[in-house]
């Protein structure tokens, strides 16, 4: 049995604690989504991906459409603040998108730093939201993250999952 950390990122921080619960487990491999990696009935799969537009992102959902598991454990960032309510909504939404007869262990959500090429980019797209000093100090937040503490949390959690 193996516990395989599959993971999509675009800018590094579900990378982060991907490699940070790879490197908590014990006969663990990491692996990225769109490499597609073989999966076994009694491997652990653990999937992590990031809030897209308030989604999980495509890439990371494929690969759990399409590897064949039956169960997963679920890790995910974010740039909002992931014990807020928002966070707990997009929570739901991803589970709404995982195909039902796939069993979902566990769902975590940690903060990742928003590129700031892409707040730029959004804000100058149609229907921009306004920067308020409330969503600065949101982005301020998330900059800081993930932290070391927060893939000290991910590892632990990821043991919780695998029950060690
Ligand atoms: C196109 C795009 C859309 C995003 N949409 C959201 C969003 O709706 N809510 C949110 O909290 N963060 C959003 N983010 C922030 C990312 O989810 C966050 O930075 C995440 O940690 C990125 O993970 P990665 O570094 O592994 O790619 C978005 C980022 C990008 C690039």
């Amino acid at each position: 049995m193996r516990n395989l950390v599959v993971y999509s990122s675009l800018t590094g921080n579900t990378k982060k604690v991907a490699e940070a619960i790879a490197g908590a487990l014990p006969n663990s491999e990491l692996h990225t989504s769109v490499s597609n990696p073989a999966v076994d009935e009694e491997d652990n799969v653990f999937v992590g991906f990031w809030c897209d537009k308030g989604q999980i992102d495509e890439p990371a959902l494929s690969f759990i459409k399409n590897s064949g598991i039956n169960k997963v454990a679920l890790f995910g960032t974010l740039g909002g603040d992931p014990t807020s309510e928002q966070a707990e909504n997009f929570k739901k939404r991803v589970i709404e998108a995982i195909p039902a007869h796939i069993e979902v262990l566990s769902i975590r959500l940690w903060q990742g730093k928003v590129d700031p090429k892409i707040i730029e980019m959004m804000s100058k797209m149609p229907g921009a939201r306004p920067m308020t000093a409330e969503r600065q100090a949101r982005l301020d937040e998330a900059a800081k993250h993930p932290t070391i503490k927060d893939c000290e949390e991910a590892a632990q959690w990821a043991k919780e999952v695998c029950g060690i």
